[in-house]
């Protein structure tokens, strides 16, 4: 099977097909979800906190989503893999904008990036877009801002708001955007938004009537225990599974039943 492109993407809303993306982190991950079929594997910097134990996803630097987008491209075959640019590095200046964007393509074999903003965000996406670099915009619940926003709650619940979300899909897609990430959201005004827009949108906590859904993956098997947002639909308790087979081994050593002979030389 050949790689997914965002022009793929694009097409598959126009047909009604229902886009799947999901977080990988590193190699056995994105081994996992690549096999499974995922059309897009974000490399989240939802990584700082799943992955890397920070509060936050605010301290996450170039360097580690670098490291780590590295790691998933090397165990994609077919998905299409997008790198979220970490907070600052993409708001000092449209120039260092295009050359982080491009660190992700060149040093670490990311195929696009996606960035949190919508109208204030829209000239740097587009001089991204023109450099050659596709671009997933991030719209509502923004987790790099969410102190700016009031915290982690449910984004344009009143008409106002909602309008200006609006206006911020509109002006990604007007700057090229191949495609649009909602969170947090009231399923009504996420299928606004989607109505008005000809590229896909990618929900989280943002309802049925998107394009596609996107989850962070250790939050869908269970290997992130600090909290679980209500948005979340848990497939599996990770964790349990990995402690179960860590306390065998440590039984089994403590009592002299691994190795076996089958394990000896
Ligand atoms: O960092 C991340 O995992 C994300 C998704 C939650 C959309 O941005």
């Amino acid at each position: 099977m050949a790689k997914i492109t965002p022009p793929q993407i694009i097409e598959m809303k126009r047909k009604g097909e229902k886009i799947t993306v999901l977080t990988a982190y590193d190699y056995p991950t994105a081994r996992i979800v690549d096999g499974a079929g995922i059309d897009i594997l974000l490399v989240g910097d939802s990584l700082g906190m799943v992955c890397l134990g920070y509060p936050d996803t605010v301290s996450v630097t170039m360097e580690e989503m670098l490291h780590h987008t590295a790691a998933v491209a090397r165990g994609t075959e077919n998905g299409l893999i997008v790198a979220d640019m970490p907070f600052l590095s993409y708001h000092v200046s449209i120039p260092e904008a295009i050359a982080n964007a491009g660190r992700f393509l060149k040093e670490a074999r990311a195929d696009c990036v996606k960035l949190e903003g919508g109208v204030r965000m829209a000239p740097t996406v587009k001089a991204i877009v023109e450099a050659g670099i596709p671009v997933m915009g991030h719209i509502g619940l923004t987790p790099q801002t969410a102190t700016q926003l009031g915290g982690f709650t449910v984004q344009g619940r009143e008409e106002g708001a909602a309008k200006e979300l609006i206006a911020d899909a509109r002006a990604l897609e007007d700057a090229g955007a191949f495609s649009i990430v909602i969170e947090c959201v009231p399923q009504e005004l996420s299928g606004r938004i989607t109505d008005e827009v000809s590229i896909p949108t990618i929900g989280i906590g943002a309802g049925l009537q998107c394009d596609g859904q996107v989850l962070v993956l250790h939050d869908l098997v269970g290997l992130f225990d600090r909290f679980l947002p209500k948005f979340v639909k848990q497939y599996a308790d990770a964790s349990a599974l990995i402690r179960e087979a860590v306390e065998s081994y440590k039984g089994d050593v403590q009592s002299g039943a691994f190795p076996a002979k089958e394990h000896t030389f």
